[in-house]
């Protein structure tokens, strides 16, 4: 008898999950046959349950808040995206037996940005608002682009200058406090602070974008976020929230599962059409 392959994605809360939905859809449209649940996890239990699963058959887990830290600790192998950014958001077990972490967070950004969006990131000045693990996870890819400089700025000072010098045999990167932002315009501003989980909204000068600049929110809301709508009454050519992303990085660790790759677009417009507001639409 053969089983029916099992992935999931384990966080806490996880109820809002979508990507239950989203991998649901892959599998139809490439023909894969696998089932793919949502599970809340709280942190303390997240080594147990891992193991559970992967026990009782599971192939693979996606790790979402707060556990990608976690599960960054708890595989066996690591992809080199997912040790630069020391969290991994997709684990996989292998032939083996084994457990490849990965963080497909990052490449599902760019690919959003420049697949979707036709946004360059080579040669554009890139400002990423915050210095936790969020962002961390984009920094490399982004890097990978060859923008002409990222400029990370945070309230903790001391946090951006560190993540800045970690980063720095791969591209031009610094650090600042938001203060440092004056006078300073960016092509690309991308929020990956928590500040749009409550609402608020980093203290920014108005004349930070460049002309036709773009802002990108790593979050996303079935309302516009604050970030999106600062955007929007700021002249951003687009203003974007994270719904892209977490369909595209959902499609790279549908990949590395499968060995597939699954069309994004019509989910991403499905997803998209089901909200309110179309301030994402997709560039042809
Ligand atoms: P995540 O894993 O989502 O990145 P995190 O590692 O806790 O979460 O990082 C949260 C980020 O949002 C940090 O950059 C944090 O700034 P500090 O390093 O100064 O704490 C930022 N952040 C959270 N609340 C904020 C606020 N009200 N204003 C500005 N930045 C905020």
């Amino acid at each position: 008898m053969t089983s029916i392959d099992r992935y999931a994605v384990f966080g806490c809360p996880i109820k809002h999950s979508k990507s239950p939905r989203i991998h649901q859809i892959f599998a139809e449209q490439t023909g894969q046959v696998l089932e793919y649940s949502a599970q809340e996890v709280p942190a303390e239990q997240f080594s147990s349950a891992v193991a559970t699963f992967f026990a009782n058959g599971g192939k693979g887990l996606n790790c979402t808040v707060p556990l990608k830290e976690l599960a960054w600790a708890y595989a066996d192998k690591k992809t080199e995206r997912a040790q630069l950014s020391k969290a991994v958001n997709t684990l996989a077990l292998l032939t083996d037996g084994s457990i490849l972490g990965d963080n497909t967070d990052g490449i599902g950004l760019v690919t959003d940005l420049a697949a979707n969006h036709a946004i360059t990131l080579t040669g554009s000045r890139i400002l990423i608002l915050g210095a936790g693990g969020a962002s961390r996870g984009i920094i490399a890819p982004i890097l990978e682009q060859s923008p002409q400089a990222i400029v990370i700025a945070n309230r903790t000072i001391d946090k951006a200058v560190n993540l800045a010098v970690e980063f720095h045999d791969k591209g031009s990167i610094t650090g600042c406090g938001f203060s440092d932002l004056k006078n300073r315009q960016f092509d690309l501003l991308i929020n990956a602070t928590s500040t749009s989980l409550s609402g608020q909204l980093p203290p920014l000068p108005e004349d930070l974008l460049a002309t036709n600049g773009v802002c990108y929110d790593l979050a996303y809301s079935n309302e516009p976020t604050v970030f999106v709508r600062w955007g929007l009454e700021n002249q951003a050519f687009k203003s974007l929230d994270g719904l892209g992303m977490l369909v595209e990085q959902a499609a790279e660790a549908f990949f590395i599962w499968r060995g597939v790759r699954p069309k994004t677009r019509p989910v991403i417009e499905l997803l998209n059409s089901e909200r309110k507001h179309t301030y994402n639409t997709l560039t042809s």
